[in-house]
């Protein structure tokens, strides 16, 4: 029960299409207590993804809007909305979820929407961000965690997570050095917020 001296934890809904890692990377946190909130629920677009056996695993209720079932784009985006108005998270977290919120998403959670990116935005936005950093060979990469706005990529930047291209490395390896720093930095994002933490001036972040 909620004294008069723990704040009420923020209820957290997970948007994935994918693996899963950086879901529980965020669910190990709060397992662990580091972060004052509850996950509520994961919403998935795509039935076969692994991210809902990592929900199962930790207790995490999950729904599945299958993509292919809807009868066209908006007919999905239209219940992905429902669904989540239903639900009345406090903080949406996207963590490899392969497809762009409609505005109206983004407008009715506004500052509530945080994701994880591969790249240190704004270089390399979009799909392939560690591809697109190999290829064009940057010395340093790294990822991003950011509040989604209604461009791509393109929102308040959170924290972000720097990695050094080393002589030999390959596109695989930098992959994998990425992921692990954004295992690190999407937890702590998420951290803050529920922490009431993040304050947004002129699309600027401050961590208080
Ligand atoms: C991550 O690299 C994330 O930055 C990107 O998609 C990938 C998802 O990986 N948005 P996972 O599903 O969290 O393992």
């Amino acid at each position: 029960m909620a004294s008069l001296f723990t704040k009420p934890k923020k209820k957290i809904v997970f948007l994935a299409s994918g693996r899963g890692s950086n879901l529980r990377a965020v669910l190990e946190n709060l397992k662990k207590g580091k972060i004052a909130g509850t996950g509520i629920s994961l919403i998935t677009d795509n039935p076969a993804c692994k991210a809902l056996e990592i929900a199962k695993e930790f207790h995490l209720p999950s729904q599945v809007l299958d993509f292919k079932s809807f009868e066209d784009k908006s007919a999905y985006h239209k219940a992905l909305l429902d669904r989540l108005l239903e639900l009345q998270p406090e903080l949406i977290v996207t963590v490899g979820y392969m497809k762009i919120l409609k505005p109206e998403i983004i407008r009715a959670f506004p500052n509530s929407i945080i994701n994880i990116h591969p790249s240190l935005l704004p270089a390399f936005p979009g799909l392939g961000a560690q591809k697109q950093a190999f290829e064009y060979g940057v010395k340093i990469a790294g990822c991003t965690a950011h509040f989604v706005d209604e461009g791509v990529d393109s929102g308040p930047v959170i924290l972000q997570g720097v990695v050094k291209i080393k002589e030999g490395m390959s596109e695989r390896d930098l992959t994998l050095e990425i992921l692990k720093e954004e295992h690190k930095i999407l937890p702590l994002a998420v951290q803050y917020f529920c922490e009431g933490k993040l304050k947004i001036q002129n699309r600027k972040v401050s961590i208080q």
